[in-house]
């Protein structure tokens, strides 16, 4: 039930204008065209809930600062894209070395052999594709998956997102599959091609399968992207059980759980996907995605490039597999994602997850917290939602925005997007209890 009171309008506009009070570099910044839509250079920079987007001045390890010369800690991190801390030296180091040595000629780098097995070991594929982000990654795997299944449908889970894929854009609705009605000119109907089913619901799926037209289940082992929802004990092992049993592949989307472990959720828990994915964070921040496969679609992508002309292929882009980002990867994947700096981020978000769920308790606020390794939220409902429905029936977007403009101007950024928080690797110790102490002061002004 979303708490909307006199206390919480008052409290928004007290921070609206505490903000505007403190950032007047970035307000008169914003004042001014600057030959961007919207003046920003990414329409989606917009959509945080401030009076004005603050500008970066400079932002290293888990610390933004802005222009007006406040210093953050940041939990949000590019929203996954800075997971493992803004400039990781050794990618930082290697860019720089990179730079003079040429950054893209469409031909492999020297690093490529390293970069493979690295990918190899981490993530569990025999082979590899480099692309210019997640969105790519799984744009271009789905496409694999129906050339060689030969069919024509994918599934996937309502409460999904996978980036700027066409196919994934759908919301279950009274239990039909429609397009989010967000979408920006939409040609197709995506329900042709798309069967959405709700997350944790082996009957459903089963049903779905059935009919033997998805040519590959593509999921997030957690959803993310509609708040966090973990699957039920033995939910991932129906998924790989009856997409096995009717010839669908399976693809896993680590583009956010790389947060759970060095080898994201699948190498932590043992998954056995067919396409594994990851992006935004991979290579340390420039852009890159992955996708991994088995051996047998390697096998049967040859077989598909065999029976069609060579040309376009609708996979692939010229900048993809770069040697600056082959660079950025080999750096991100021996000297970043390491063990310690994995234990660092998780010790981070425990700490900010015990703090958290001890306010709720000394409040009794009907609340929950989730935590995927390093990266957590707060649901606002007394028990975890086990799907989309559930989640989006929780959501308190005037609260959500309250607390984050009230966390920002008491030095925290966190994510636009449920207020996620991710705890990079150099998280300092003090900063879990100054957030937790942060967050006692609003709800003490807003309840
Ligand atoms: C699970 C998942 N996959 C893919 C993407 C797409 O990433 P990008 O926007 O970097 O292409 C996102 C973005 O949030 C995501 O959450």
């Amino acid at each position: 039930m979303p708490i909307v009171t006199e206390k919480l309008r008052k409290f928004k506009a007290r921070e609206n204008a505490a903000y505007l009070r403190s950032r007047p570099l970035s307000a008169a910044r914003a004042n001014q065209p600057n030959g961007f839509f919207g003046g920003v250079p990414q329409h989606w920079m917009m959509d945080w809930p401030m009076p004005f987007p603050l500008v970066v001045h400079s932002a290293s390890g888990t610390c933004l600062t802005d222009l007006d010369g406040h210093v953050l800690t940041d939990l949000c991190l590019g929203d996954t894209g800075a997971m493992f801390g803004h400039n990781p030296e050794p990618v930082a180091r290697a860019i720089q070395a990179q730079a003079s040595r040429g950054l893209t000629s469409m031909l492999p780098s020297a690093d490529v052999e390293e970069v493979g097995a690295l990918l190899q070991t981490k993530f569990g594929m025999p082979y590899w594709q480099i692309t210019l982000t997640a969105s790519d990654a799984n744009r271009f795997a789905l496409r694999a998956a129906r050339a060689v299944t030969k069919r024509t449908k994918i599934l996937v889970f309502d409460g999904c997102y996978h980036g700027a894929v066409d196919e994934t854009a759908v919301n279950l609705a009274a239990g039909r599959t429609v397009a989010k009605p967000s979408l920006w000119g939409q040609s197709y109907d995506l329900a042709a091609v798309t069967t959405c089913v709700p997350f944790n619901d082996v009957e459903a799926l089963s049903y779905a399968l059935k009919l033997e037209d998805t040519a590959c289940v593509i999921m997030e082992p957690a959803l993310t992207n509609c708040g966090m929802v973990a699957p039920l004990p033995g939910f991932l092992d129906e998924v790989r059980r009856l997409t096995r049993a009717h010839s669908t592949l399976l693809l896993i989307d680590e583009t956010h759980t790389l947060s759970t472990g060095p080898g994201g959720w699948t190498g932590t828990h043992g998954l056995e996907p067919d396409i594994w994915v990851a992006g935004k964070a991979v290579a340390g921040g420039i852009p890159t995605g992955v996708w991994g496969f088995t051996e047998e679609v390697k096998r049967g992508i040859e077989r598909v490039r065999s029976e069609i002309p060579a040309g376009h292929s609708g996979v692939g882009t010229t900048l993809s597999g770069s040697a600056l980002q082959m660079a950025a990867l080999r750096a991100c994947l021996l000297d970043v994602m390491t063990e310690t700096n994995y234990a660092a981020m998780i010790a981070g978000a425990i700490a900010l997850e015990d703090g958290i769920k001890g306010l709720i308790a000394e409040m009794g606020l009907p609340w929950s917290v989730i935590r995927l390794g390093a990266r957590l939220e707060t649901v606002f409902a007394p028990s975890l939602p086990i799907n989309a429905d559930q989640m989006r029936a929780s959501f308190d977007y005037e609260l959500e925005a309250a607390l984050h403009l009230g966390l920002l101007n008491r030095g925290f950024l966190v994510t636009p997007f449920h207020n996620m928080l991710l705890a990079g690797p150099s998280l300092s110790r003090a900063a879990p209890a100054a957030y937790v102490a942060a967050l006692n002061s609003i709800l003490n002004e807003i309840l």
